[in-house]
């Protein structure tokens, strides 16, 4: 791997958690569909990076009582979403990789070199992945094609209307790296949270009740206002976005995996929904999904 990539860091073991799935999942995925030759297949990563991560090989074990690494070389290159997908033993037919950043889309490009084999089945987009999505979803004939679609943004930038678009398709097959630390956050303790973070809730969420589902009030004495108060637990969270994808999608993973970083604290909580209609196949998809989110 040259040194030349561009840096884009980021990472630590629940990094690792999420990409390991994503690439089992990817691999079962095209094992079956492999089966099924008349369905042309895309791999979509909407918030792509720039294929490739780079990490402190020091920095993956260090302790309060590591020496700091002066050893540049150590840095190891380790591959990103978009570089999995394009090693699977069995590609996709097309990928299409977005990303809003023209430094990243550019890093991207470098993809086609080293995997000259599959260059021309590359599309790379420098855009918003909601924009982007809405009108691929809305403009793609997927009466012969199928789809896996990675969401995988920093925080809260996924617009509800964005998932439904994709429910809408019948065709993909979702994993959503929902931004729980972030949406916890907008969720002040002392309630209501102010207007741009709860307009901002409603645009992942979707919905504007989500007042009574995490705060309560109450008042405290005949001599004081009523206090809002934040009522919520990481378990509530999680079935709510469980639930909110349950309105949209024929089947969901009931229990997406909650990733930590290093002290403990939760991230994200990945999510998997098929918008397939067909029994059969949401039976399978569960199935794998399931037993890749429970056992990492
Ligand atoms: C967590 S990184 C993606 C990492 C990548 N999936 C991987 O595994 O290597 C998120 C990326 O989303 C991009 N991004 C942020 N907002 C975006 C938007 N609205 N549309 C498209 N890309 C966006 C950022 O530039 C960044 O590269």
């Amino acid at each position: 791997m040259s040194h030349d990539h561009h840096r884009h860091e980021f990472g630590g073991p629940w990094t690792e958690q999420k990409l390991t799935c994503l690439k089992k999942y990817l691999d079962a995925y095209m094992t079956i569909l492999r089966r099924h030759p008349w369905f042309s297949t895309v791999y979509i990563d909407a918030f792509a990076g720039t294929g490739y991560r780079t990490m402190e090989t020091n920095s993956t074990s260090a302790s309060l009582f590591d020496e700091p690494s002066l050893d540049h070389e150590a840095t190891a290159y380790l591959k990103g979403s978009p570089a999995i997908a394009l090693g699977l033993a069995q590609p996709f037919d097309k990928y299409i990789f977005i990303d809003q950043k023209e430094t990243h889309t550019l890093e991207l490009e470098k993809l086609r070199e080293e995997f000259p084999a599959l260059s021309d089945r590359i599309v790379i987009e420098r855009s918003d992945a909601n924009v982007y999505l809405a009108k691929y979803c809305a403009e793609t004939n997927w009466s012969r094609t199928r789809a896996v679609v990675f969401l995988d943004p920093y925080g809260m930038q996924v617009a509800w209307d964005t998932v439904e678009a994709i429910a809408r398709t019948k065709a993909i097959d979702l994993w959503y790296l929902f931004p729980y630390m972030a949406f916890n956050r907008m969720l002040t303790r002392q309630g209501p949270p102010p207007a741009a973070w709860a307009n901002r809730i409603t645009h992942v969420i979707g919905i504007d009740t989500w007042q009574s589902v995490f705060y309560s009030t109450e008042q405290l004495s005949i001599f004081s206002d009523d206090a809002t108060r934040r009522s919520t637990t990481l378990e509530r969270i999680r079935q709510f976005i469980v639930e909110r994808l349950k309105t949209i999608f024929p089947a969901v993973c009931n229990k997406p995996m909650i990733l930590y970083n290093s002290i403990n604290g939760p991230l994200f909580v990945l999510c998997f929904a098929t918008a397939s209609p067909k029994k059969s196949v949401q039976d399978a998809a569960l199935k794998i999904a399931g037993h890749i989110l429970d056992n990492g």
